[in-house]
């Protein structure tokens, strides 16, 4: 028998995403993004990004329904993300799933963005292995989850206690006087520089850090290093090399997230590390989690960027998921919860 198709919404921040996902195939999906009207206020403006949800949803279900060959009468069931994320940019999104589920008589699936983040990858990979160890790093989040099943038990290890890795990235690269979002645009420039021209702090990684925030991540020391770093710079009257500056920093982020990811994996015996969200475009990142899992015996999954950033595809994958368990539909009264635990990978 064919698995059901799902049809995946995602609003949380500035894409509206939607996707039809049968089992782990990705059929057919649309993206909008309103990335370039926040460009410049220097970030994402909720109400700007809602206004945009609200104007895209329904052609970009219009396109995802056309990508895949499919029409609204083929869809089994519809996922939504419930949260986290921005409250009136979830709204569009939840709305327009209740709506669609309404009116085509499917049952609806508030689901988890941070843990659709995780599912993404197995539609580049096939079923995830359990245990997973999932570091996700985007602009709104650095998380490190123990995910033991993707839909009844992910846990939160660790995540950033002030800013997250892509935030860090877009307020280094004002400070530089590079355009939002910052973090393409210093991966550029850091490979034309040296990662070691300068030695950034590296948060939470000392001795005494270690024992309250073993898997915690702080990126805003960093963040205060580098702008102190280019001011004095600046007062002595010399150039400021930016691709020195950027290449060095990225290396502080992806040193310690990938330090951190690689620990939490072998004090919990885990062989299976994914790498998800935004941040995971980044070269030096990549190539430094390549090179430490290769020498710690860890098999590294990192799903294709398209699938990393925000997207519908993740939100239907962890859909079909739900939905293969046989758990309960959510209600039509399903709201929005800005700041749902990742422990709560679907609303129940
Ligand atoms: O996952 P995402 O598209 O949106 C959310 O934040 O949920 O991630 C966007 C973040 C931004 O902060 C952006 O600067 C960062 O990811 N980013 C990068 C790179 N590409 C995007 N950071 C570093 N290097 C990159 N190549
Ligand atoms: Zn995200």
């Amino acid at each position: 028998m064919n698995e059901p198709v799902v049809l995946g919404i995602e609003s949380s921040c500035d894409e509206t995403g939607v996707a039809l996902v049968r089992g782990t195939t990705l059929l057919g999906d649309s993206l909008a993004s309103s990335v370039d009207e926040h460009v410049r206020f220097g970030g994402v403006v909720p109400e700007v990004a809602s206004r945009a949800h609200l104007e895209a949803i329904i052609p970009t279900i219009e396109r995802a329904c056309d990508d895949a060959g499919l029409t609204l009468a083929d869809v089994d069931a519809i996922a939504v993300t419930a949260g986290p994320g921005l409250a009136g940019a979830l709204m569009v999104g939840v709305s327009s799933a209740k709506a669609l589920a309404w009116a085509l008589d499917k049952p609806l699936y508030g689901v988890n963005h941070l843990c659709a983040h995780v599912c993404a990858d197995v539609l580049d990979h096939g079923p995830l292995p359990e245990p997973t160890m999932a570091l996700l790093v985007s602009g709104g989040h650095t998380d490190l989850l123990l995910v033991r099943d993707i839909v009844t038990d992910v846990q939160a290890l660790g995540r950033t206690i002030d800013d997250a890795a892509g935030e860090a990235f877009d307020k280094v690269a004002r400070v530089l006087g590079v355009p939002y979002p910052g973090g393409p645009h210093l991966d550029r420039l850091a490979q034309q520089g040296d990662p070691t021209a300068i030695r950034f702090p590296r948060g939470l990684t000392s001795a005494r850090d270690l024992e309250k925030h073993r898997f915690d991540f702080s990126f805003s020391g960093l963040k205060t290093a580098v702008v102190r770093w280019v001011q004095q710079r600046q007062q002595d009257g010399l150039d400021v090399p930016l691709a020195d500056v950027a290449a060095s920093f990225s290396a502080a982020v992806a040193d310690v997230l990938t330090r951190k990811a690689i620990d939490a994996c072998q004090e919990f015996g885990i062989n299976d590390l994914q790498i998800g969200g935004g941040v995971t475009a980044n070269t030096q990142l990549r190539t430094m989690a390549e090179e430490r899992c290769a020498a710690a015996g860890i098999s590294l999954r990192v799903p294709r960027v398209r699938l990393c950033t925000d997207n519908g595809a993740m939100v239907a994958a962890l859909g079909a998921q739900v939905v293969a368990r046989g758990v309960p539909p959510t209600s039509l009264a399903l709201g929005t919860d800005s700041s749902l635990p990742v422990s709560t990978s679907f609303v129940a």
